[in-house]
């Protein structure tokens, strides 16, 4: 049984009018995603598109249910969490976790960090102990595979690129990811948008290309994981 959570980020539709409004980033994700339910059986498919359905940002109100002890909180402290309850249950749920996200001034959309707020809880995603000395943080999920699809108007965003410590995108998303239980990250990016050129042709090419491997790659994973979960049957 496979669950998939399917996030996308860019606040631009996958299909619009005028086919250069289109996003990119959503665009390979749906490839990706397609090429692998050729081949698997998603059992359980979740999608949310955050970059167009924002979900709240947090707030002092927040906060405070978040450190009321559960069997206290009022009604409305209920109510507040309510949403982060629903976003939590759904990453606890998947075991393949998709995020397709734009670059937006160097790092994520504002949507996308609103999601993660919303999901990094105390007692529910992480706990903390100062027994732990200097890393008093601890994930409370586990066993997730994250794939990160990205596009970006600029190039080299990648640790030998002329732009290496301007990318703040996919640094700060595998920071985060270990608070979702991710152990194992796949990234597809595409670039060069903004250069509309041949550069950016080819990126865009050979994102699909990866996201067609990523896919072959990734069913034989998830079955080898499956196998591995069964218990063994003694004749
Ligand atoms: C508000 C905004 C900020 C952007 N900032 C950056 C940036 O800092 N670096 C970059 O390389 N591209 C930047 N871009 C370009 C986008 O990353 C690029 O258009 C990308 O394809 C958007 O993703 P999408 O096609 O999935 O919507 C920005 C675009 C917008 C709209």
């Amino acid at each position: 049984m496979t669950s998939l959570l399917h996030i996308d980020a860019s606040v631009r539709a996958a299909f619009n009018p005028n086919p250069h409004h289109n996003s990119i980033s959503k665009n390979i994700a749906k490839h990706f995603i397609n090429a692998l339910q050729k081949q698997y059986t998603i059992d359980e498919y979740i999608y949310r598109d955050v970059g167009m359905n924002p979900p709240a940002f947090i707030n002092q109100d927040w906060i405070g249910a978040v450190f009321t002890p559960e069997e206290k909180r009022t009604t409305e402290q209920k109510e507040i969490l309510a949403l982060s309850d629903q976003l939590i249950a759904e990453v606890a749920a998947a075991d393949l976790i998709v995020i397709s996200s734009p670059m937006y001034n160097y790092g994520m959309p504002a949507q996308l960090k609103a999601w993660f707020d919303q999901i990094i809880r105390i007692h529910k995603t992480f706990d903390f102990d100062l027994a732990r000395g200097d890393f008093p943080l601890q994930p409370l999920l586990s066993g997730k595979r994250l794939v990160i699809i990205t596009s970006s108007g600029e190039f080299g965003f990648d640790a030998d690129g002329i732009r290496a410590n301007q990318g703040h995108l996919v640094p700060h998303l595998r920071t985060l990811s270990k608070y979702l239980g991710v152990e194992h990250i796949d990234e597809i990016a595409s670039e060069y948008q903004e250069f509309a050129d041949i550069r950016h042709e080819n990126s865009l090419a050979y994102a699909l290309d990866q996201a067609d491997a990523l896919a072959v790659e990734l069913k034989l994973r998830l079955i080898q994981q499956q196998r591995l979960a069964q218990p063994i049957e003694y004749q």
